[in-house]
């Protein structure tokens, strides 16, 4: 691989030699001779969209370039390469950002971090340092066979970094905090084309990156704390439980009235039963992070409501994500829409389960899904509300969301109605003012004020100190 692309390198070279290059040449080939050529061997440049694949295709970036980065090193050599040439360009890691911001034309530049994805934990096993392209099924792997847990969300295809610097929803987020909150230092390529470490004591950078992470710079490599679990007992207990329909009510209802302690969360899905009758199916998944006797108890309100199948286990750490494999499927279109809940609405839920299933007639959409998940709040007293640039820590309790799921763009405009649909009902019904929704789960639609919240102006200025060009323009972009 690194002789084809020092090949490519050194014929794009010569064939570009004889003329100013930009006449004879045109932009890849002089991306493929001067940038290539600066690169480390183990880099490729590819010019196909199809060279990064994402998660979904809908207002996917469709870039002219990708650059497969070998080291951390060519991360800043290409974003100075793009500053040189006024190059538009997008990092990629796991590829499933799903929001609908993404400007980037054919002109564009995706710098794909997938290549770069080191795992290295401390002689104590306190720490973790992963490179920017890891995604999160790497890093289980890896905190489980080291006896450990790092606070990651729940799929493995999706990258520790892309879901980190939003937030980071996952199961562990009661014990140990949101993923921002587990960050110890970050070695950072600024939109200067500078490689730089930021730690806590930089005050600025250090709050905007972690929560508003991809309007600041390019992570190529981070420390999380880990926190040691003896093998045997690294693991959790959770599993479908599923329900009627006529049972919703009663189902919400009881999610509602939990609080929930640092080791529990539910999640609760509209999916179907698959091919080839996709029937609807109601399902919740309870997740309690120690014995099934505990978990049992835990949720004890739930199992009242008398669940007709109940399929929980105790489950090791590094096979917890495996239920959610279906999810992470790449390609197809997939518009989603998302909206953070205060409280659970038992009249929207069985509004938004008949139009499910009425939408669920259209040939193509059945693997559409709507979900909701309950997480407990993370250790309030360790990371408080302004600790970071994530701005709902206090007011969303619950998120709730629609993935779409077909083929045919004929279809998008009845998947939008449907997704926006049902985001109207969560949000007239969801106790918050401001349709607060996090970045990661939002549609790309929504006013700044609904992803940032109360920090858009020091965002805003922060941006104009540090991104002041606005190089960082792709996600959630702050102006
Ligand atoms: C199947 C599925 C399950 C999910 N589950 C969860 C969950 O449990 N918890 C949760 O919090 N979220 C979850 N999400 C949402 C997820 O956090 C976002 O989709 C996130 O943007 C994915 O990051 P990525 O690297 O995979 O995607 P990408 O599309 O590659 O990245 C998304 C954005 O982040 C930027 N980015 C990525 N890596 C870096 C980096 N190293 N430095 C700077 N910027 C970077 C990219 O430039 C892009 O703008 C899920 C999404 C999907 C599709
Ligand atoms: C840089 O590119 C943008 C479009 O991508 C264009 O609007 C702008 O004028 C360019 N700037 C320079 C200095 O060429
Ligand atoms: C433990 O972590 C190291 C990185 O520090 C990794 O190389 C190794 O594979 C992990 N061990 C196991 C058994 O997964
Ligand atoms: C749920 O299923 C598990 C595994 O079969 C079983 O041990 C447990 O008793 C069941 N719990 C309830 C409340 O039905
Ligand atoms: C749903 O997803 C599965 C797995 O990717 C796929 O085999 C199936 O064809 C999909 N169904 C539809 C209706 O798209
Ligand atoms: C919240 O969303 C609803 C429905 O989309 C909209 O009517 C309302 O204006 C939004 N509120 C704010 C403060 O953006």
């Amino acid at each position: 691989m690194a002789r084809t692309v020092l090949l490519t390198a050194l014929l794009a070279l010569v064939s570009c030699i004889p003329a100013p290059a930009a006449a004879s040449c045109g932009l890849p080939c002089t991306i493929d001779g001067v940038l290539g050529s600066k690169l480390s061997p183990l880099a490729s440049i590819v010019h196909s969209t199809l060279a990064a694949p994402r998660w979904s295709e809908y207002d996917a970036p469709t870039p002219g370039t990708v650059v497969n980065v070998g080291t951390e090193e060519d991360v800043q050599t290409t974003v100075q390469y793009c500053n040189d040439h006024n190059i538009s360009f997008l990092a990629q890691g796991g590829g499933n950002g799903w929001g609908d911001t993404f400007t980037l034309g054919n002109q564009g530049l995706i710098i794909n971090l997938r290549g770069i994805r080191n795992i290295e934990f401390n002689a104590d096993k306190t720490a973790v340092t992963i490179q920017g392209g890891t995604i999160i099924r790497e890093l289980v792997a890896a905190a489980y066979g080291n006896s450990t847990q790092v606070s990651t969300g729940n799929c493995n295809c999706i990258g520790v970094l892309g879901s980190t610097l939003g937030g980071g929803y996952g199961r562990l987020m009661g014990l140990y905090g949101m993923s921002v909150d587990n960050l110890l230092s970050m070695n950072v390529v600024t939109a200067h084309g500078d490689a730089i470490t930021i730690t806590p004591g930089d005050q600025d950078l250090w709050w905007a990156l972690r929560g508003a992470g991809a309007n600041f710079g390019i992570v190529t490599s981070a420390t999380m704390r880990a926190y040691p679990v003896p093998q045997a007992q690294n693991g959790a207990w959770l599993g479908p439980l599923i329900f009627t329909p006529d049972q919703i009510p009663a189902l919400v209802t009881a999610i509602n009235g939990l609080t929930l302690t640092g080791q529990m969360s539910i999640f609760m899905y509209f999916t179907t039963a698959g091919p080839p009758d996709y029937t609807p199916t109601v399902i919740a998944i309870p997740f309690y992070l120690g014995p099934p006797n505990e978990g049992e108890a835990a949720f004890a309100s739930i199992f009242a409501v008398g669940p007709v199948s109940n399929m929980t286990a105790f489950t090791p750490y590094d096979q917890l994500n495996e239920g959610s494999e279906s999810f992470c499927v790449a390609g197809g279109r997939k518009p989603s829409y998302a909206a953070g809940v205060a409280q659970l609405d038992p009249h929207a839920w069985v509004t938004i389960y008949d139009k499910y299933v009425d939408f669920l007639k259209t040939p193509g959409v059945q693997n559409t899904t709507v979900l909701m998940e309950y997480y407990p709040s993370p250790r309030a007293d360790a990371f408080n509300v302004a600790s970071s640039s994530y701005a709902f820590r206090s007011s969303i309790k619950m998120n709730a969301i629609v993935n779409t799921a077909y083929v045919d763009s004929s279809l998008d405009p009845v998947a939008e109605s449907f997704g926006s649909s049902v985001r109207n009902l969560w949000r007239s019904s969801s106790g918050l003012p401001q349709n607060d929704t996090y970045i990661n789960y939002a549609n790309g639609d929504e006013p700044l004020v609904s992803i940032y919240g109360d920090n858009v102006p020091r965002l805003q200025q922060l941006k104009q100190q540090y991104d002041p060009s606005n190089r960082f323009n792709q996600w959630f972009p702050l102006y």
